[in-house]
């Protein structure tokens, strides 16, 4: 066989994998601990196409935030969910102003566009996250399984709300 067939075949045989693999959200459950500061307003999932589901998520903050911790966690399930690469907090109005942490502008790059959280503190008002759908460049290694993204946003020291994504990944 030539190089260049092999090549080929090669290529083919990539695209095939990654058409085969793909990321799908399956389920996001949002909650407030704070009802006079966060409102849920919208949290929820809606198919658009076979292999397409997108995200929106509408939040309003009733007072100003100018403290924010976001714990984020990364879990896998098996038999129950369990913790899976990451699980860090971080200052999210640091971050907003610096860009300083290399996991989270993976996923501050995958949102930026398409929500509210594009700017540094404080925040306050309507936050969206608009059909997000995106997941499928998590540059991250990731095996098949089931998966949850859990993010809880600490505000004055306490923690307000989460947003909690589920997704499964297929190789
Ligand atoms: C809930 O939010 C209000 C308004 O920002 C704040 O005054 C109060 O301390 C918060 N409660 C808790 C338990 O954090
Ligand atoms: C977000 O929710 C608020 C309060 O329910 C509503 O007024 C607003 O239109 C919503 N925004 C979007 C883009 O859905
Ligand atoms: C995540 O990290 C926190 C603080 O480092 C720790 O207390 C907690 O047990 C960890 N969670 C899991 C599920 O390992
Ligand atoms: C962000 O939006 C711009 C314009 O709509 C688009 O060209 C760009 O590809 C988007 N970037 C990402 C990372 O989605
Ligand atoms: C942030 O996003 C909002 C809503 O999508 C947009 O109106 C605003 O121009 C953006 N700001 C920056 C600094 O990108």
């Amino acid at each position: 066989m030539k190089a260049s067939q092999i090549f080929y075949i090669s290529a083919a045989l990539l695209t095939w994998l990654l058409e085969a693999s793909y990321v799908k959200l399956t389920n996001a459950v949002c909650e407030s601990y704070n009802k006079s500061w966060v409102l849920i307003n919208n949290c929820r999932l809606k198919a658009v196409e076979r292999r397409k589901t997108v995200l929106n998520i509408n939040i309003t903050l009733l007072y100003p935030a100018n403290d924010i911790r976001l714990h984020i966690q990364l879990m896998k399930k098996a038999n129950g969910y369990k913790p899976w690469l990451v699980n860090y907090t971080i200052d999210a109005c640091q971050f907003m102003r610096r860009r300083n942490h290399p996991v989270v502008i993976i996923f501050h790059n995958l949102i930026k566009n398409v929500s509210t959280v594009n700017h540094t503190c404080p925040y306050q008002g309507v936050q969206l996250l608009k059909d997000f759908y995106r997941v499928d460049d998590l540059p991250l290694a990731m095996v098949g399984g089931e998966y949850v993204l859990l993010l809880t946003w600490i505000m004055n020291k306490r923690s307000q709300f989460m947003t909690n994504v589920y997704f499964s990944f297929e190789e």
